[in-house]
């Protein structure tokens, strides 16, 4: 390494969706590409940045390396944006494109950018890095199982899938190449529901526009792995150029520090973490709580709060509730829990906090499942810890992810598109207990073989050694002048 000239050493600017969800995981990568000597630009908003410094170690974790550093662009929307509202995510991410794109182009050419790893959701930035001549490697956080959807949405509206009726939601999905044996409508993106023709046509156009941006960007980067998703990877490779598989980055990321500084790779969170239900956790017996959390962006109606408490609480099971600040509907927030027995039951087997060190609550010993909303990050960490699942999809990814945690992988259960007490309770029974060792049976063989994806000579391993010769070479064809 000490050879390396600096004019030798890639330069990869990331740049991330402004979400929990995304900077997570490319906050990984960026680490793991670190670990290569890479030189590496960080570009998210202001606003993140100063909630990542407020509440985690993220300056100690990336000092150590002295080729990383930050750069922060404003997000484009006032101080008081619910930027992390479901409904309003559009607004995020127009704010983003027009106050970030004059930077992008300064700091990709300024900055000799070698490439640009780009979360595939920002496409105004493909067309600036291709003025500029700098590749765009695309990076999705969704799994391979969204990424195939995706690309058939364009021929199931052609072909009449989409738009569907309510009533049609259990039947399958016909057009959906090597799904079409087990997707059912219910199981689609939540943006294919309720939609009228105009809608439809909107739908196709953007999706199509999507997804040629990705087939044309030089490689696309998915953090998933072989051994879980081969199938999708497959179709995925008739369309794309290269396709790199190299999750679960975090597992990837633990794995090449070794298990001394496991700990620093923790600090990806914009909440202030709550350490104390990890002592709460200590007291319990082994596989005796669930933990449950919907993520980071998931609303609930004050309704649905009371339907998951109520069945909670009757599930006699311990649980560890992750109940963000905004997670229940502000309009709904005028009207706490106030029944005595819920109460109670909270207080004798319940402990709520606002944001937990979810891997760190997954390893732990007392937690026997996680009911959770589905998103890719937290299917990745389960699968990691061999903790089964109860899911309840929110929205987009999430509904056809966990169609492949119950139906494909059965490491889970699913209770899509309903939440009424008694069912809660019966399936937090049935995952605790009547059906936990199925489930935990079929958890561990695929534990084992996330374990070997990411070891050395496994296939993300492998993949990711490739992904850094293929940035490498990116220098050597850059013109010498
Ligand atoms: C959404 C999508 O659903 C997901 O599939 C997509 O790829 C990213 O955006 P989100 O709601 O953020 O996801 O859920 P998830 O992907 O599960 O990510 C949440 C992250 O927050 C996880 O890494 C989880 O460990 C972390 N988290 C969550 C905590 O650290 N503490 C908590 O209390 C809750």
């Amino acid at each position: 390494m000490e050879h390396q000239s600096s004019t030798q050493i890639p330069h990869v600017l990331i740049f991330p969706v402004p979400l929990q969800g995304h900077v997570g995981p490319l906050l990984d990568l960026a680490e793991l590409l670190c670990l290569a000597y890479f030189k590496i630009t960080f570009l998210h908003t202001t606003h993140n940045h100063q909630w990542l410094t407020k509440h985690t170690d993220i300056e100690a974790r990336f000092s150590r390396y002295p080729g990383f550093k930050y750069k922060t662009v404003p997000d484009g929307l006032p101080d008081a944006h619910p930027r992390t509202d479901p409904l309003r995510l559009s607004e995020l991410f127009k704010g983003l494109a027009s106050s970030a794109k004059p930077l992008l182009r300064d700091i990709l050419v300024g900055d000799k950018v070698t490439c640009l790893i780009l979360d595939e959701w920002l496409s105004f930035a493909y067309e600036i890095a291709s003025e500029v001549q700098v590749p765009v490697m695309a990076f999705s956080t969704s799994g391979a199982c969204f990424t195939w959807i995706l690309h058939c949405i364009p021929k199931l509206v052609e072909a009449g899938d989409i738009p569907f009726k309510d009533e049609e939601m259990d039947k399958l999905v016909k057009n959906a190449p090597g799904m079409d044996s087990f997707l059912r409508y219910r199981d689609l993106p939540s943006f294919c529901r309720k939609l009228d023709t105009s809608s439809c046509r909107k739908l196709q156009h953007r999706f199509s526009g999507e997804i040629q941006l990705i087939k044309q960007a030089h490689s696309f980067i998915l953090n998933t792995f072989e051994d879980l998703e081969g199938p999708c990877l497959s179709l995925i490779r008739e369309h794309c150029s290269k396709v790199y598989s190299i999750g679960p980055l975090h597992a990837h990321l633990d794995y090449k520090l070794g298990t001394k500084e496991k700990t620093l790779s923790n600090t990806n969170n914009f909440l202030e973490v709550d350490q104390s239900c990890i002592s709460w956790l200590d007291h319990k017996p082994d596989k005796s709580v669930v933990y449950v959390s919907f993520g980071s962006l998931a609303i609930l109606t004050k309704d649905q709060l009371t339907e998951f408490w109520v069945g909670l609480v009757q599930s006699n099971k311990y649980f560890l509730w992750v109940i963000r600040p905004d997670l229940v509907i502000k309009s709904d927030l005028n009207s706490p829990i106030t029944q005595d027995y819920l109460l109670d039951g909270t207080k004798k087997r319940g402990c709520i906090v606002k944001w937990a060190p979810q891997k760190e609550v997954l390893a732990h010993r007392a937690v026997g499942g996680f009911f959770t909303h589905c998103g890719w990050n937290s299917i990745l960490e389960s699968i990691v810890t061999g903790v089964p699942m109860l899911c309840w999809p929110y929205f987009t990814d999430q509904l056809i992810n966990s169609r492949y945690v119950s139906y494909i992988w059965k490491i889970g259960l699913d209770m899509k598109d309903t939440c009424d007490r008694t069912r809660v309770k019966n399936m937090i029974n049935d995952l605790m207990e009547r059906k936990h060792d199925k489930l935990e049976t079929s958890m561990s063989i695929m534990s084992h073989l996330t374990n070997k994806s990411i070891s050395e000579g496994g296939s993300s391993y492998t993949n990711l050694d490739h992904l850094i010769e293929e940035i490498k070479a990116f220098i050597k064809k850059e013109p010498t002048f």
